[in-house]
């Protein structure tokens, strides 16, 4: 099994670059097959979920031409066949699959999405959006087959301003009969980026960014070329760690005003940063004050930076909490920081953290893609050596993590263990 080896308790400083937004580009890799010609898109990052939906793509015989961060994607040739569930396992992200194939063919069988397992994610909103388009939704088993005789514009309300729901309804109504509204649309800016995408490639889609979008159906959609935007959930968790163990550390590529909540509860605690027009500077400083948060759809606090921000918190001289509200299994690094040294009690949906307490590297395990960044950010505060198990979840989501610490000083590396 791979394990991250962190020698903690240095100081990082120098400059780290920000990758594109995983939850944009894991939106916009299944989105261009909706196009009926050459689809270039700038930006993406090197990750393992992104892999595994060019292997989906791959399966579905689209071609594609890989030049860094640039993918060529030719969706010319595709077989709208089953996706398997060994493919579509892999993440909670192949459920796009769904939206983009019955947009573009009015059928599509595939099985229920994988992803972390921070909460049951059902996905009766993303169906519920399908059927109000004109189609029925089979399921036999863990198999869904959505299809339509023909699609056709609705009034579509979200019970929830669910991220997942509003891109895979605009998937499937770009080219639907008519005028969709998705009332309660989320906000985030990942939506914005794909909406964008596909309103190069012809499509009329307004409100994007508001929490009403308004879809008006065309017959076809053109080859364009797009840019993911950086990813602000990689950028907070490197503001976070220079917060803890930064000296003039440097996070480049970055959009401010996307982290406008995390940077308005750092600020509160008084983090020393710099913030510049694609930059933010941070140095740590020995004494913060203690805040309270609850994580909120955009522009609230993101759920996603949640689990990192817990470490930072126990540095506070004196009791903190934090409210999750958007996913009911969030919390799984507690157990993993107390046995480091933190102080954290879980009532129900609010975590109190009691700081500051020093904190001390031991084994470790990652359970999901953002705890396991909270037990980097804690590793590499702590005294001594930290393992990090189960290494793939964190590898899922941040891009090169291992170089771009090493770059900024840190002493951390992969290992093989037993
Ligand atoms: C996206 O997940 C992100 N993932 C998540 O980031 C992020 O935590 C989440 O949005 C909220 O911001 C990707 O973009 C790939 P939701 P998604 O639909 O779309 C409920 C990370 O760490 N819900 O906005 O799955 C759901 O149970 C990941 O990068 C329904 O009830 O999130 C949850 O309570 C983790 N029915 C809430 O809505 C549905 O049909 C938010 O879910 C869909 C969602």
């Amino acid at each position: 099994m791979k394990a991250l080896e962190i020698i903690g308790n240095r100081e990082l400083t120098g400059t780290l670059t920000i990758a594109g937004a995983k939850n944009s580009a894991v939106a916009l890799i299944p989105a261009a097959i909706l196009a009926d010609d050459l689809v270039t898109i700038y930006n993406i990052p090197d990750i393992a979920d992104t892999k595994a939906l060019c292997d989906i793509l791959t399966y579905l015989g689209v071609k594609i031409k890989k030049d860094k961060e640039t993918l060529i994607l030719d969706p010319k040739n595709i077989n709208n066949k089953k996706i398997d569930e060994r493919l579509s396992k892999k993440l909670r992200a192949s459920y796009y699959f769904m939206g983009a194939l019955l947009g573009k063919y009015k059928r599509v069988q595939m099985y229920f999405p994988g992803g972390c397992s921070i909460g049951l994610r059902p996905i009766n909103l993303h169906l519920k959006g399908f059927e109000a388009l004109g189609a029925t939704v089979t399921q036999e088993g863990n198999c869904y087959i959505v299809e339509a005789e023909k699609l056709k514009g609705a009034d579509i309300y979200l019970d929830f301003a669910s991220v997942g729901a509003t891109i895979n309804i605009m998937l499937a109504a770009v080219k639907a009969t008519g005028k969709t509204i998705i009332d309660n649309a989320a906000k985030e800016p990942e939506i914005v980026n794909v909406a964008t995408f596909l309103n190069n490639m012809g499509a009329k889609i307004t409100g994007a960014g508001t929490s009403t979008i308004i879809i008006d159906g065309v017959d076809s959609l053109h080859g364009c070329f797009h840019e993911v935007i950086p990813d602000r959930i990689e950028a907070g968790t490197y503001l976070i760690i220079g917060a803890l163990c930064g000296k003039n550390l440097k996070i480049k590529n970055v959009i401010p005003e996307h982290l406008e909540a995390l940077i308005s509860k750092m600020s509160e605690m008084g983090v020393d940063m710099q913030i510049g027009q694609d930059y933010i500077e941070v140095t740590k400083k020995e004494k913060y004050k203690p805040v309270n948060i609850k994580t909120l759809t955009y522009p609230g606090f993101p759920t996603d930076l949640q689990q990192p921000f817990m470490t930072l918190l126990t540095q506070c001289l004196g009791k903190s909490t934090i409210e999750e509200t958007i996913w009911e299994n969030r919390f799984m690094q507690v157990p993993y920081l107390n046995n480091m040294g933190a102080k954290i009690e879980i009532v129900g949906q609010k975590a109190c953290i009691n700081g500051p307490t020093l904190l001390t590297g031991c084994e470790v395990e990652a359970t999901d893609l953002r705890a396991g960044a909270s037990l980097v950010a804690a590793g590499l505060l702590a005294s001594g050596k930290t393992i990090i198990k189960n290494v793939e979840h964190i590898l899922r989501g941040y891009e090169q993590i291992v170089e771009k610490l090493t770059n900024v000083g840190a002493k951390i590396e992969i290992k093989e263990i037993d």
